[in-house]
């Protein structure tokens, strides 16, 4: 496994307790303080304790948290973009102490992980939603998300004592050792990770093929933590990635991976953490298209790309495959960018996921420009289903 990137950090993170140290702790974390997790801090807990976030070991402290903000670095100088942070309520705050271990409990009551309170804070949460999402916009949902998380912060190390339960997809869901493994297995030394919150349509279908053209693999990793309501539904894209490997990729040359973070929409700041777990699995590339985990219009098309060049180049040591926006071009008849295709603005049929979301809700199927025909109709079908469904 020598020839596969490093993790960040040079050391994958493995906060899983087992053996004796597991017993005591488990008999310990009874009778500690308890916290029940929120959907996006058990989406944070499996990526920390897993290695996806590695070097981080734990929710970030103050300090890091203020370097993270300021600087995109931890205290240790190694480029970090977006704080992980257990938020708590002022009036729960109070039942947590600084330097005191508390249980970390899933909602089903489950203890889950024992963290050490090394740090407890109030920051200035305007500030943080201004310098990681460049906006205080309470409307943007990565904003609101902090906003309602509560306004103290806990930080300090985990040690995970539990299975933390796999969501729909367990035969899916790997470990960056899992996909180390696999990709070594495979004989893969470059491969090119695709993050994704879609339903893969015909421009992400162009853009992966093409940086599948210059390495050994690709590996298809879709997040499946928690994404706003008008997003499709996790299980929905992963029947569309499914029959879409099936039918119209290389089966052998792709890996089929969740990626079980929470959204956060914060476009340039997210890609970069989005590049760092990718090169913690394994990768060596990163795809970076369009208005990269982008939401409305808070940012600019390429910022997400620009936002590289704030790192000197060995700071993060995954390459970004930077793509121009594809579309599919009507004079040519074949997906393109403005970098090769010749035609006018009316000429090009624009892909995006906005757009199939709202056709789908208007009762309209995609056309072939937009998605393969399989896809679509997974997608019209999901769609029946969800109007077929009693509010509840
Ligand atoms: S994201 O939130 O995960 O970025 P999405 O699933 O739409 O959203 O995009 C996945 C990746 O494909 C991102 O790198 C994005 O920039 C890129 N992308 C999406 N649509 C296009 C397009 N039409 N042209 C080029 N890149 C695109």
């Amino acid at each position: 496994m020598t020839n596969i990137i490093k993790p960040h950090g040079d050391q994958l993170i493995n906060c899983i307790l087992s053996g004796v140290e597991e017993q005591i702790a488990r008999e310990n974390a009874y009778s500690l303080p308890k916290l029940t997790l929120s959907k996006r801090n058990l989406a944070d807990l499996e990526c920390i304790t897993t290695g996806i976030y590695s070097p981080l070991n734990g929710f970030v402290t103050e300090q890091e948290y203020q370097t993270i903000i300021n600087d995109m670095r931890l205290t240790n100088g190694l480029a970090w973009s977006i704080p992980v942070t257990l938020q708590v309520s002022k009036a729960d705050s109070e039942k947590y102490h600084l330097d005191n271990d508390i249980a970390l409990v899933h909602p089903n009551g489950n203890i889950l992980a024992v963290m050490t309170i090394t740090s407890k804070f109030k920051p200035n949460q305007h500030n943080e939603a201004l310098n990681v999402y460049r906006t205080a916009d309470e409307n943007h949902p990565g904003v609101k998300a902090i906003r309602a998380e509560g306004e103290i912060y806990l930080g300090g190390p985990i040690n995970l004592i539990n299975t933390i339960p796999q969501g729909n997809f367990p035969e899916h869901n790997f470990t960056p050792k899992m996909t180390r493994e696999e990709f070594a297995k495979r004989g893969w030394k470059t491969i090119v990770a695709f993050q994704t919150r879609n339903p893969i349509h015909r421009a992400h279908e162009y853009i992966t093929k093409i940086a599948l053209e210059l390495v050994d693999g690709l590996f298809i990793n879709p997040l499946v933590g928690i994404t706003k309501s008008d997003d499709i539904p996790a299980d929905v894209r992963m029947q569309c990635y499914l029959t879409l490997i099936d039918k119209y990729y290389p089966k052998n040359r792709v890996f089929l991976g969740v990626f079980p973070a929470a959204m956060r929409y914060a476009g340039p700041r997210e890609a970069i953490m989005h590049a760092i777990a990718r090169q913690n699995y394994g990768c060596s590339h990163f795809i970076v298209g369009r208005d990269h985990a982008g939401v409305g219009d808070y940012y600019g098309t390429y910022d997400a790309q620009h936002i590289f060049e704030e790192f000197q180049e060995d700071e993060l040591k995954i390459q970004a495959m930077k793509f121009e926006h594809a579309f599919y071009c009507t004079r040519t008849k074949t997906m393109a960018t403005a970098k090769t295709s010749p035609s006018t603005p009316e000429e090009r049929i624009n892909l995006s996921g906005t757009k199939v979301r709202k056709m789908l809700k208007e009762g309209k199927t995609p056309p072939p420009e937009f998605s393969r025909p399989e896809i679509a109709q997974i997608l019209v079908a999901s769609m029946k289903e969800e109007e077929a469904r009693p509010v509840s």
